[in-house]
């Protein structure tokens, strides 16, 4: 990667054409929405709100099916910049037919979206439980050969690191942490309902950023893979907090609602005015800077 700034999933990501868009403006590298099994709707409207201090969302991962990606999924070598691919499905078995298919496309890394339910364990969010996390990892890395798998790992999980070190056991290459906070709901008043649709939704921006820098620092003293840190990252010195904190690269999703997509360029700019200002040359002194 040219610099540590990674396009989360869920921005922009649903064609090759808005993911060139977002490396020219500056991405380090750019991750798909997350892609199921099949074509499936997501949630009515509203399903995207955005308050004082963060967002609110309960989109429902709407999905065209990794069938229906596979013409984007061929045209990502177009991209100057690594490709993750986020993937989801409802059963271990769901997880690996969408691998399986994209991993014959090569990206640089499989992202494992298992921040949703598990039909066969009585809708247990999978990212809640380290054995179904696991389980969930060591089945895809059995058929992705080469290319590596991270997955993203849930703040509602009681333990995360516990999450993450079954992760590292189960063969994960990577973590990715973390997905939107929550659920959480706001009211209109005077409407006197629910703002979104579907009621509950997870929470991302600002507001989640303390929330995803611990989830960072427990998961980095917990493994030894390399973490993909996001939740909040706006500006450059959040991003050099995440890195502190022990991620060596951060994600960016709902900066983009904030500042524009220009915030890639942005938050490199101003990472790099922080590091010369104090002292820093690379940015992997900045990896974990702050437990030493
Ligand atoms: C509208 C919206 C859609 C999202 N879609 C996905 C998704 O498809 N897959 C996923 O793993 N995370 C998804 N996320 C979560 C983000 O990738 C990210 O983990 C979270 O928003 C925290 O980062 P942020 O504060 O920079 O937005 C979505 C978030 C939002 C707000």
């Amino acid at each position: 990667m040219r610099n540590p700034t990674v396009l989360a999933s869920g921005f922009l990501g649903v064609n090759v054409e808005m993911l060139k868009r977002v490396v020219e403006e500056g991405a380090g590298a750019v991750t798909f929405k997350s892609i199921g099994p099949r074509v499936k709707s997501g949630h009515r409207n509203p399903t995207v709100l955005a308050y004082e201090w963060g967002m609110i969302n309960a989109v429902g991962l709407p999905s065209s099916g990794y069938k229906d990606m596979e013409g984007e999924l061929a045209r990502m070598k177009e991209l100057k910049a690594p490709v993750f691919v986020s993937i989801y499905g409802a059963s271990v078995e769901e997880f690996c037919d969408v691998a399986e298919a994209v991993a014959g496309y090569k990206p640089a890394v499989i992202e494992l979206n298992v921040s949703c339910p598990n039909t066969k364990a009585e809708g247990m969010v999978f990212g809640c439980s380290e054995k179904l996390t696991a389980e969930v990892v060591s089945a895809v890395k059995n058929v992705t050969g080469k290319v590596p798998v991270m997955p993203k790992l849930t703040p509602q999980a009681l333990n995360i690191a516990g999450v993450a070190k079954a992760c590292e056991e189960a063969g994960a290459d990577a973590i990715a942490a973390i997905n939107t906070v929550g659920p959480g709901m706001l009211i209109n008043i005077e409407a006197r309902k629910p703002v979104l649709d579907y009621k509950r939704g997870g929470i991302s921006g600002p507001a989640i950023r303390p929330i995803a820098v611990r989830c960072v620092y427990e998961i980095y003293e917990a493994v030894d893979l390399p973490i993909l840190g996001m939740g909040g990252v706006t500006e450059g010195r959040d991003a050099v907090e995440m890195m502190q904190a022990g991620a060596s690269a951060v994600g960016i999703g709902s900066g983009v609602y904030y500042r524009g997509i220009e915030v890639f360029n942005r938050v490199c700019e101003e990472m790099k005015v922080w590091m010369s200002e104090n002292g820093y040359k690379n940015v992997k002194e900045l990896v974990g800077a702050a437990h030493e």
